[in-house]
């Protein structure tokens, strides 16, 4: 019986070290089955009298007891993570049964056009404004200060709607007038949009198309700032190593007026196709506001200047994307599309 001690402490080795519940259910035959260790030292009571019966009795039981409890314990470890194992193994992929590969829709390249020139002249400290699709003689033209007899006031090349008072923004200047009838400056707006022309399409001309106006009216605003501004949005759109240059223009609401070109991207100037042997490309027009347009927003045109330009979007994505027809972006031909 001095050895009971030994065995308990044997036991409890053989439980620590036991890897699955079945080795543990050996160990527990080996101490406490029929044949146990400790079974047969219980069997042998009888050899003792009855005072030492008592006390290896009770020796006996606790040292039952604790490997029992042992046993216990380490049963439910081994089984939890035998079950943890199991379930890793036996691990159903669903996933694949719900893929239906949905194909993934992305902005138009004209939307994306003019999300990407947007966020430049958001850098630049522009907010973006909108501006109704109908319009009226006022706004398309008047405050703008076309003369009377501007042929873009023609039948031929602007849609009038009904009853003659209505027409369809043939620009999205009219924009920069309502963001002046509504707020005071400091102005540093862009405003993208739709336009309507009264014409025949072909590959580089069609009735409706976008643009994205641009204004700036504040004190001492000087064509510099014009200047600035656009140049820094070109080298940031088409690339910094390409040259910029101004050439006068004329749009009746704004004076002096300009074209901006870029430098062709495509042959960096040396002259190709695409820039007719150039090497210039022509990117939008600007210049200063007219005063008669910050007089007709009741605008001090002794206190204010300003400058704003029209970006033709269509133009712009087609360069940048090298395409020779205008009427690919409104066909919705998937197979376009899909290429960006
Ligand atoms: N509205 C002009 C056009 O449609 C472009 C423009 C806008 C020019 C602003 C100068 C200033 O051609």
């Amino acid at each position: 019986m001095n050895n009971v001690e030994e065995i308990v402490k044997q036991a409890s080795e053989k439980i620590k070290t036991a890897n699955s519940v079945e080795s543990l259910e050996s160990v527990k035959t080996e101490y406490l089955g029929k044949n146990g260790e400790i079974t047969k030292l219980l069997k042998s009571m009888s050899d003792y009298s009855v005072e030492e019966k008592k006390k290896i009795g009770a020796l006996l039981n606790s040292a039952k007891k604790e490997i029992d409890e042992e046993i216990i314990k380490r049963k439910g470890f081994l089984s939890s993570s035998e079950i943890e194992e199991k379930m890793k193994k036996e691990k159903i992929d669903f996933s694949s049964a719900f893929s239906f590969n949905f194909p993934k829709g992305h902005f138009h390249p004209i939307s994306q056009t003019i999300e990407d020139i947007s966020a430049i002249f958001k850098s630049l400290g522009f907010e973006t404004a909108q501006g109704p699709e109908i319009e009226t003689d006022w706004y398309n033209f008047e405050a703008l200060n076309h003369p009377a007899d501007h042929p873009a006031r023609d039948i031929q090349d602007t849609f009038y709607l009904e009853g003659m008072k209505n027409l369809l923004r043939t620009h999205t200047s009219p924009g920069q007038i309502h963001v002046m009838e509504n707020q005071q400056p400091p102005i540093k707006v862009i405003v993208p949009g739709r336009v309507y022309r009264n014409e025949a399409s072909d590959a580089s001309h069609s009735s409706t198309f976008h643009q994205i106006e641009g204004l700036s009216v504040d004190k001492n605003i000087t064509f510099i700032d014009l200047k600035s501004a656009l140049t820094l949005y070109a080298r940031n759109f088409f690339g910094n190593d390409l040259e910029t240059r101004f050439r006068p223009s004329y749009f009746p609401f704004t004076e002096p007026s300009a074209e901006m070109d870029v430098q062709c991207f495509f042959c960096k100037g040396k002259g190709c196709g695409v820039c007719k042997g150039t090497g210039w490309i022509e990117i939008l027009g600007c210049g200063m506001v007219h005063h008669n347009v910050l007089k007709a927003v009741k605008y001090d045109s002794e206190k204010y200047t300003g400058f704003a330009f029209g970006i033709g979007v269509e133009r712009i994505a087609m360069l940048k994307y090298g395409l020779d027809d205008i009427r690919l972006f409104y066909e919705n031909d998937l197979r376009f599309l899909k290429q960006f």
